[in-house]
């Protein structure tokens, strides 16, 4: 019999910088005054982020739904847009707020992302945008929604959210659709510890997403139209250059864990794990496991519950589906008889810990837990 661990095994853990590292960079804003208002950190920032992630341009945020928020204005995105219900709420939110109507499309039973394939039957003469999400950072079909959307002049918007660093066949992630939007929330594997970002090719977008960002100002004097404060400060741009040098070796743990998770659990019956994608780089941001009820004797919400009382915290991610949530359940799309993927995979998912600094006994234990729970 396996103990419970005396400690909370968190769910994940923030990548920190070295504190030395960050107190010359704090000495360096309190010299400069400029604490916010896109100042040297924050442009130092856009560079080295803009390389990383292979795109022409970017213009960071505040947090990751302010950014989708700016973007589907920059794209001039209004009537239906076409999205998955299988993800953060801050997805169709920022339709929402943006007096967009979100139309629910299905998703891949393996990927968990939309399904190209039921797309084409939810455009209308009002759609203008597909919103995928790269869930768990597992890229999208991108050729095949490429190819919808050039078929139909519609925009592609990316909820790349989870996606920092992922490559398919080489190419950046950030290289697909019209605009990527990245989320530097502390939670994420690469971080400004509230942030975001918008990536994108064309130069004309960026004064736009500039401008909107900050209230919607040309120069002093000149609004053009209504934006937000959705501006990064100072001191988080400073956390994120730190950081930026640190990503790599974070991915390079996970990866490790993930590998540990994936031999210690693969011959569990009932419990199907991630796999790589053929040709993806992936970073690793989440390990997700499914449970199949009949197979491993348990629900996914028992093993969640019995996960806690060993101390392990682990997360029902994505549940509820943003379909189901109270202010969208109306909408004709949400009934779940038209997303029986999405409400399947939603009702069985769980994630379980994992980050860089997640001890590799820690790793093992949870998973002979896990196996000792079935009955
Ligand atoms: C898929 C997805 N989209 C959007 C967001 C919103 O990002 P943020 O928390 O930076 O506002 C998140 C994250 O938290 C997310 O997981």
């Amino acid at each position: 019999m396996v103990e419970p661990f005396s400690e909370p095994v968190h769910i994940t853990r923030p990548l920190l910088p070295d504190i030395e590292e960050l107190k010359v960079m704090l000495e360096s804003i309190w010299s400069s005054n400029q604490l916010s208002n896109n100042g040297k950190m924050v442009k130092q920032l856009e560079l080295e982020l803009a390389a990383y992630l292979g795109s022409e341009q970017i213009s960071v945020f505040s947090n990751g739904t302010v950014a989708l928020q700016i973007a589907c204005k920059v794209l001039r995105l209004e009537g239906e847009v076409i999205t998955t219900p299988f993800t953060f709420a801050a997805t169709v939110h920022s339709l929402a707020w943006n007096n967009i109507k979100p139309v629910f499309c299905d998703i891949e039973e393996d990927t968990f992302n939309i399904n190209p394939d039921c797309i084409e039957a939810l455009i209308t003469q009002d759609t203008t945008a597909i919103l995928p999400v790269h869930v768990f950072g597992n890229p999208c079909n991108v050729k095949k929604i490429q190819k919808i959307a050039d078929k139909y002049n519609l925009k592609v918007l990316y909820d790349a959210a989870h996606a920092f660093g992922v490559k398919v066949n080489g190419k950046p992630i950030a290289a697909f659709g019209d605009m990527s939007m990245f989320s530097f929330h502390a939670t994420k594997i690469y971080h400004t510890i509230e942030g975001g970002a918008l990536t994108f090719n064309n130069p004309y977008l960026k004064e736009r997403a500039d401008s909107l960002r900050n209230f919607g100002l040309r120069g002093t004097e000149n609004v053009m139209e209504p934006g937000t404060n959705g501006k990064l400060n100072e001191v988080q741009a400073a956390v994120g250059i730190l950081l930026l040098k640190k990503v790599n070796a974070e991915i390079d743990c996970r990866k490790k864990i993930t590998e540990l998770y994936r031999n210690s659990l693969k011959d569990v019956p009932g419990i199907t794990l991630s796999q790589d994608m053929e040709g993806v780089t992936h970073n690793y941001p989440y390990f997700v496991i499914r449970i199949d009820k009949d197979k491993y004797g348990l629900t996914r919400d028992m093993l969640y519950e019995k996960l806690q009382q060993y101390n392990i915290i682990s997360r029902k991610y994505f549940y509820p589906l943003c379909s189901n949530f109270q202010c969208y359940r109306d909408i004709p799309s949400a009934a779940e008889s038209r997303l029986p993927v999405a409400n399947r995979v939603a009702d069985s998912v769980l994630s379980l810990p994992l980050h860089g600094r997640l001890a590799e006994d820690d790793v093992a234990r949870i998973c002979e837990i896990i196996k000792g729970m079935k009955p």
